[in-house]
């Protein structure tokens, strides 16, 4: 695969996470203060990107379990503007793991570039690691970055290259910590070349243009676990606060505890969309003749609350 695109710049976008994470005891992997060097700083840690063409620019620098939706609207401004130039041949941006499944999952539905990658990554150990992950990760998402044909949103991390729409954290503490699940990943970086085994991802972007824009405060839409002995409790507080959509992460076919199921009829009736999902890892979720929550198919929980976000905030013409 032809790892060159000349001349091209890649722009990489930095908006915090561990891998600019710094912690006060070299070497401590857990006990570190995320968003703490700039992205500049994390470019030079990499000898091999010197002979790049790389700029750098830093969009935020949060802890990304504090990611919000301003923050996806700057992002998604600063990334479709630089897509737009000539001279650039993709996206990097350096993002924290927590969320990074979130972040490029919106960027994806958003603005699926169709002729040039946008390439998150991350790393598991903050900068000040003995044995850190977050160099050699940003050197790989660089490269594939540059691939000629390269397009969509893509997460490049461990060695392996993830569709956005597939991508998702597995791992709390591994540094390979992401999989795309029995999708597999989209190919790996290998020494600097990609081997890749399917397509980039595809879709028709909603557009930038079709939602609001800040301060207008976006759908309220909230996750809700099922278990044993759920009860409608949450339900009935979020009904209580405004909320507009519910996603139920249920037990295996998305099934829903009778009591949390009467909370969520009720609330279905005053207007606020239900929809199920799977806590499972993998495989989908399917409509019950019985059950009027539709499912929301193969979208992972919090895949499936962006979508009913997004639906909320710019309905099909
Ligand atoms: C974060 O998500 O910002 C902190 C955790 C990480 O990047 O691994």
């Amino acid at each position: 695969m032809n790892m060159r695109k000349s001349p091209a710049i890649v722009v990489v976008l930095g908006t915090g996470g561990t891998i600019a994470g710094v912690s006060q005891v070299p070497g401590d992997n857990v006990h570190y203060q995320a968003a703490q060097l700039s992205v500049q700083q994390l470019v030079d840690a990499v000898p091999a990107l010197a002979g790049h063409a790389l700029e750098s620019e830093q969009v935020v620098q949060v802890d990304s379990k504090d990611m919000d939706f301003a923050i996806w609207l700057a992002l998604a401004r600063r990334i479709e503007l630089h897509l737009a130039r000539e001279d650039v041949a993709g996206v990097v941006v350096t993002h924290g793991t927590d969320t990074l499944e979130e972040t490029a999952y919106f960027m994806q539905r958003v603005l699926a570039p169709p002729k040039k990658p946008v390439v998150f990554t991350a790393a598991m150990r903050p900068a000040t690691a003995l044995l850190r992950d977050g160099p050699q990760n940003l050197l790989d998402a660089v490269k594939v970055a540059r691939v000629v044909g390269a397009c969509g949103v893509l997460a490049v991390l461990a060695g392996s290259v993830h569709s956005a729409l597939d991508v998702r954290k597995v791992h709390s503490y591994r540094l390979d910590a992401f999989s795309s699940g029995e999708a597999g990943p989209l190919g790996r970086v290998e020494e600097g070349r990609l081997r890749k085994f399917r397509e980039w991802p595809q879709g028709v972007a909603i557009g930038l243009a079709r939602l609001p824009h800040d301060p207008v405060p976006w759908p309220v839409v909230e996750v809700i676990t099922g278990h044993a002995g759920s009860s409608g409790a949450l339900v009935q507080a979020a009904l209580a606060s405004g909320v507009h959509g519910l996603i139920v992460a249920g037990p295996g076919n998305g099934s829903v505890h009778h009591a949390l199921d009467a909370a969520l009829r009720v609330a279905q009736a005053r207007g606020v969309l239900v929809w199920r999902s799977t806590r499972c890892l993998d495989g989908p979720v399917f409509d019950e003749p019985d059950v009027p929550f539709p499912s929301a198919g193969t979208l992972t929980p919090v895949q499936a609350r962006i979508e009913m976000m997004l639906l909320l905030m710019a309905p099909p013409n």
